[in-house]
């Protein structure tokens, strides 16, 4: 049954993405809230920790909304973390200062006995409260954007235990346990099938499902244990939410984009920094709309770096099937004027 919420398409992101011609070229950028912006310090500093912060509406929504305060983004996405999944799942999940993501690893076949998908609404409540608290107060013309990780990625952080330099750990329990590894996917297949849809339910208008680790993975797994579930998870979606746009970014893929992009199972793919755009133009963009992928870094640093790097995205990629980002996330830092410079130049290609 739809019972999606009835979506506007008075907004550009929202009409690039059904492949209609767009009001502008949409920009937003992954990570565009957090450290690089001293507003976000400030409301982070009222919660406990970092998960904490997630799970406070009130907080999260604050958030979610301050890019949109500065800048003229053309989406905000809700606050939150692919890990509040894991976490949800039941697995024990914090943050170290400074450090980034520990879990409780999944070591061998019979710890994924712990994991449990009935609670995992209930359990991520506080998200969909963010992303109605955030709805409501949207300026007219921005989407809001839900996300989640990839099964292939929250499988390496739950079997890392945290990020990881090679993967070994992960790729010795895919390889060596392929029953019980298929079986840690499908779970997170369901599992982050469902928080999308109640994402979409509480709000979200579009959606991204993050691959951050897929370009670790050798062709055929790749497809088999990235491209496969991100396929089933937005088959599921759609089937729940008719009409809901679904952004992949299987980072790293390399020439396996294509295969992306031929699946038919998205509305846009996003392009990680190396990706070639001549390639991309060529081979990507008459089946799929592409977002991406100016280098973080180059957003950093500015001058001429950036306005380069802008200017050659704008050039190499057919404009009407573009959503201007970075290829990855933002760097906590960057300098914000150099955020307003971008949006800036991309305006400045195509009010
Ligand atoms: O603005 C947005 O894009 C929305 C919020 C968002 C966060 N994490 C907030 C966050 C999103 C979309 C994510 C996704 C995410 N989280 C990914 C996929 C994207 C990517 O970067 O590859 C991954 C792999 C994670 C897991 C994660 N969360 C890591 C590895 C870290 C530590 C690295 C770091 O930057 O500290 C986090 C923490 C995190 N998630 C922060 C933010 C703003 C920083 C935490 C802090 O404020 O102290």
């Amino acid at each position: 049954m739809d019972d999606t919420p009835a979506r506007s398409n008075d907004k550009p992101l929202l009409q690039t993405l059904a492949g209609q011609p767009a009001d502008r070229l949409p920009v937003w950028l992954m990570r565009q809230a957090g450290r690089y912006l001293p507003e976000y310090r400030a409301v982070r500093a009222k919660a406990k920790n970092f998960i904490d912060f997630c799970f406070r509406p009130d907080l999260a929504a604050e958030a979610t909304l301050q890019p949109l305060r500065r800048f003229d983004l053309d989406a905000a996405i809700v606050f939150s973390d692919i890990l509040v999944v894991p976490l949800a799942l039941g697995q024990k999940v914090w943050f170290e200062e400074g450090q980034g993501p520990r879990l409780e690893a999944i070591r061998e076949p019979e710890d994924l006995a712990t994991l449990c998908a009935d609670n995992l609404e209930p359990r991520l409540a506080a998200v969909y409260q963010t992303l109605e608290a955030v709805a409501a107060e949207l300026p007219s013309g921005k989407a809001l954007i839900g996300f989640a990780g990839a099964p292939w990625t929250l499988a390496s952080y739950m079997i890392e235990g945290q990020t990881s330099r090679d993967f070994a750990r992960l790729k010795r329990f895919a390889y060596g346990h392929p029953e019980a590894f298929e079986r840690l996917l499908a779970l997170l297949v369901e599992a982050v099938a469902r928080h999308l849809v109640a994402q979409v339910r509480a709000g979200a208008e579009a959606v991204q499902v993050f691959d951050s680790w897929a370009g670790v993975l050798p062709e055929p797994e790749l497809k088999a244990w990235s491209l496969a579930p991100m396929v089933e998870i937005a088959r599921r979606l759609r089937e729940a939410c008719p009409g809901v746009p679904v952004i992949a970014f299987p980072r790293g893929a390399g020439l396996t984009y294509e295969a992306f992009a031929e699946s038919g199972g998205f509305d846009a793919l996003g392009l990680d920094t190396t990706l070639p755009l001549g390639w991309a133009a060529e081979r990507l963009q008459p089946k799929v709309v592409v977002q991406g992928n100016l280098d973080p870094v180059k957003l950093l640093v500015g001058g001429s770096a950036l306005t380069l790097g802008v200017d050659r995205i704008l050039a190499a990629l057919e404009p009407e099937r573009l959503v201007f980002n970075l290829g990855h996330g933002v760097l906590p830092e960057t300098p914000p004027e150099h955020v307003a410079e971008v949006v800036a130049r991309v305006r400045g290609a195509r009010a």
